[in-house]
């Protein structure tokens, strides 16, 4: 059986525009996979294929070598969580309590009642808290558990997002630009979460990173599959990749376009 995440020959068009164009590959256990592309290659229609959020026109999903026909809302029951452009948590809510929301698919219950304050659900809200905790602590926040998102750095608020995919205990887990608006600094320093993510003694899982910066998939992927027109133009290693001609090419025409335009 073929074991992660697999996309087989996946199509998608908007009108007459093809956004993904027979794209296939394959995430398995343990791995960390990147997809990098110039502007518009079709990496964002592919998270969005992947989240459900997109129907493909044809080609197929699978996890673990079922049938996949993903749905935004099942995501995390199927153990993949995801985080999306920009941080997306809850104003409302502190640090934790965003946190801790990440995780009711496991723990519905205890985290509803406590949020209404039902009886009885003391102890479940206690295990919940204490979880969440622990994955702030491991991403070195615990700190800011009680703070309100809106009063901290953009960095912080960065790892509180990934804090609540992960509270999910997801198998897979997927990363739309984590680099977004990041400085080199932390940039580094989530290259380095990343990739100890496949190799946590506790629920460890592998990665699907969709990334503008380059520096960042090659330094933290074990594969890579670059994106043009909707095209897989190269799957390989770092090195590999960073030594494809087509690659070179498709990232070289993408700067002088820029250029011409700018
Ligand atoms: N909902 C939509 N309706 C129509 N066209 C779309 C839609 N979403 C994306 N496209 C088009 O599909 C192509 C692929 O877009 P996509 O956003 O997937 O690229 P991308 O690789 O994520 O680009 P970027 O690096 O700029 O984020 C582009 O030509 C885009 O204009
Ligand atoms: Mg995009």
């Amino acid at each position: 059986m073929e074991q992660g995440l697999a996309l087989h020959h996946i199509g998608v068009r908007f009108g007459g525009l093809t956004a993904l164009d027979d794209v296939s590959l394959r995430v398995p256990p343990g791995a960390v996979v990147g997809v990098i592309g110039p502007n518009g290659a079709g990496k964002t229609t592919l998270f969005n294929v992947i989240c459900g959020f997109v129907v493909p026109d044809s080609g197929s999903l699978s996890l673990d070598g079922a049938p996949l026909r993903p749905r935004p809302h099942r995501l995390t029951r199927l153990g993949v969580a995801r985080t999306l452009q920009g941080t997306g948590l809850f104003a409302g809510l502190t640090v934790l309590e965003n946190v801790m929301a990440g995780a009711t698919c496991t723990a519905r219950a205890g985290f509803l009642s406590a949020l209404f304050a039902l009886p009885g659900s003391d102890r479940d809200e206690r295990r919940l808290r204490r979880h969440a905790l622990d994955i702030l602590d491991d991403l070195g926040i615990a700190g800011h558990a009680d703070a309100a998102p809106g009063t901290l750095p953009f960095a912080v608020r960065q790892r509180v997002a990934l804090a609540r995919a992960l509270a999910a205990r997801p198998r897979l887990l997927l990363l739309d630009e984590p680099a977004g608006g990041l400085g080199d600094t932390d940039i580094a320093e989530l290259a380095e979460l990343i990739r100890q993510l496949p190799r946590r003694d506790t629920h460890p899982c592998a990665v699907l990173l969709v990334e503008h910066h380059m520096d960042l998939v090659m330094s933290v992927c074990d594969e890579i599959v670059v994106l043009d027109f909707g095209r897989v133009i190269a799957t390989g290693t770092p090195d590999e990749i960073r030594d494809a001609p087509a690659v070179a090419d498709a990232y070289l025409g993408a700067a002088v376009d820029e250029e011409t335009v700018a």
